[in-house]
């Protein structure tokens, strides 16, 4: 018995010992690639990102309202292992934890962003002061830790019952509803938020959910994929169209009723891929700028020049909805700053062989994508399917919206990698495949920068793993890794990386 307990006590504190190795291990990180804040402009914004649905958790709850998600989720087969968002890694409880971790690694600021349907449970008139509550709550926490609110309005999760009503992005009354909520928040939030952006990546809500029927609300042509109904011709085009019209009206209220007593600033969030044609020929060379332009410039042109870019009109042609005089004056100009989330490239060339019979938005690129160039990979691949590691296409992505967009002032507003949902709390803690993955692509970053392009801050993808969407829990893209059983959070070695590179001289 004696020996027993003696034992006992032994392999405990060999345990405790070990534990302490390797929280040492942790933070002994290892070389910051000679990055510091020193690298980067004065001023410059160092921050993570994350989005309400994938971390919240409470979507049944606290008065929230459904959102297209919520019912799309819950449909077997659609999320891997069928998981749902329904507790996510419950930052609505633990904001503060949270919030701390982001003080302590040194980070600047976070990107988050707000539940439409908290606010308003129907998308539009009865408003749950419980759910405004909470975001009062998490924006004073931040501001009381010196962590600078970036708030986005809609990451995905449009009310359901703007999508049952009317069919949500494919009626024009949304342009309205939208904008109504977004100034609700402006009025309501933006004594502390002085940073907005209005959407997350609208190219996804209209492509996957209009284009392929991927995401909800799964609409497609019957040739493209099994959807119920849709038009992947038509619909993408329509469903931008009004995104952008929301963006635009809701930059046009601020400006006018709050941006020169707030003093705070409006843009867009774009996922932008970098795409490299595949050989010197003049084919590949335009199909890499037709994908260029059906992917980033599809909302950036408006943005910028008050158009689509002329390869859209020409390829899409009565199919692109066509912007009044009115519109053009509100679209042109409507963004403050830019934010780009960037992960990754293809290789693009002009396909051979015939047409496809099917009309969509990505038929109409015209563009064929490859991983590879004479059989050598054009990076590793992360635990995502699409993302192959290629630092080159951060520097190339930043030059070309200088030269093309001039000198639109950016924020990278998301940058990351994944590893398997199923890896153990020791290996996900040493992610060093993460370091080398934000040393490279952040020093491919500076070198844009020391060349002119203005960037005026960077956000990692993401503080914490949390709900990837289709892929549920089985993608890890945080720098602190979270437990799912008990959903603890445990820093990796990158967010002790990120403390050494961001420490602050004195
Ligand atoms: C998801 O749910 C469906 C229906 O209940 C079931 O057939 C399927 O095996 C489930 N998938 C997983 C990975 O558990
Ligand atoms: C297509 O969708 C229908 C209705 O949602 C479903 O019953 C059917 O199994 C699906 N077929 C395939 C091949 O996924
Ligand atoms: C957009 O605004 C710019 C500058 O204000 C102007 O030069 C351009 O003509 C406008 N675009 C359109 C399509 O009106
Ligand atoms: C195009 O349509 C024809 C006739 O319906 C069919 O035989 C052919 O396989 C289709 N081609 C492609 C590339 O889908
Ligand atoms: C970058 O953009 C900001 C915001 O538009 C502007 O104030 C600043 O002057 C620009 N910096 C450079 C170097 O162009
Ligand atoms: C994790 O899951 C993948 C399949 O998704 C499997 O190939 C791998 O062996 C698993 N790893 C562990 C450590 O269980």
């Amino acid at each position: 018995m004696k020996a027993w307990l003696l034992c006992y006590a032994f392999t405990a504190i060999l345990c405790i010992a070990n534990a302490g190795r390797q929280h040492r291990n942790l933070e002994t990180v290892s070389d910051t690639g000679g990055l510091s804040r020193e690298s980067f402009p004065k001023g410059f914004v160092f921050g993570t990102a994350t989005s309400a649905y994938q971390v919240e958790g409470m979507t049944g709850q606290g008065g929230r309202g459904p959102c297209i998600w919520d019912v799309y989720v819950k449909q077997p087969g659609h999320i891997a292992n069928n998981d749902t968002a329904d507790v996510a890694v419950d930052q609505y409880h633990r904001y503060k934890e949270d919030i701390d971790l982001l003080a302590k690694f040194n980070f600047d600021a976070y990107r988050f962003s707000i539940s439409w349907s908290r606010i308003f449970p129907e998308g539009v008139g009865r408003i749950n002061w419980e759910g405004v509550a909470y975001y009062n709550r998490l924006i004073d926490y931040m501001v009381k830790k010196g962590i600078t609110p970036y708030g986005n309005l809609n990451h995905y999760d449009l009310p359901l019952a703007l999508q049952e009503k009317y069919g949500g992005y494919l009626n024009r009354q949304i342009v309205e509803d939208y904008a109504n909520y977004a100034e609700f928040c402006f009025k309501t939030f933006g004594d502390r938020v002085k940073n907005w952006f209005t959407f997350n990546e609208p190219r996804i809500v209209a492509a996957l959910g209009f284009d392929n029927g991927l995401n909800p609300p799964s609409r497609c042509s019957k040739e493209v994929a099994n959807c119920t109904a849709g038009n992947s011709a038509n619909e993408p085009y329509i469903a931008a169209h009004n995104l952008l019209l929301c963006h635009a009206e809701a930059v046009k209220r601020y400006r006018q009723n709050f941006q020169e007593k707030q003093k705070g600033r409006i843009g867009i969030l774009l996922d932008f891929n970098w795409y490299e044609p595949l050989t010197r020929s003049k084919a590949d060379n335009y199909a890499a700028q037709r994908a260029r332009d059906f992917h980033v410039g599809w909302f950036l042109h408006p943005i910028r020049y008050g158009e689509y870019p002329r390869t859209m009109q020409e390829i899409v042609g009565e199919r692109l909805p066509k912007f009044t005089e009115e519109e053009i004056k509100m679209v042109n100009g409507s963004a403050d700053y830019v934010g780009i989330n960037q992960y990754t490239t293809s290789y693009i060339s002009n396909p051979e062989g015939p047409k496809p019979n099917v009309t969509s938005y990505q038929n109409d690129w015209n563009a064929a994508f490859a991983n590879a160039k004479n059989g050598v990979q054009i990076g590793p691949k992360a635990n995502s399917w699409w993302l192959y590691i290629v630092p080159w296409g951060m520097y190339k992505t930043v030059t070309y919206l200088k030269e093309r967009y001039g000198d639109v002032n950016i924020f990278i507003s998301e940058n990351g990698m994944d590893d398997p949902g199923n890896a153990t709390l020791a290996n996900g803690l040493k992610d060093t495949t993460r370091i080398e993955f934000f040393k490279d692509y952040m020093t491919q970053l500076k070198k844009a920068m020391d060349e002119g392009a203005n960037v005026t801050g960077y956000f990692a993808w993401s503080l914490l793993d949390n709900f990837e969407w289709l892929l549920g829990y089985t993608s890890r893209f945080g720098i602190v890794y979270v437990d799912r059983i008990n959903l603890r959070r445990y820093p990796k070695m990158s967010a002790y990386w990120f403390k050494k590179v961001l420490e602050k001289k004195r």
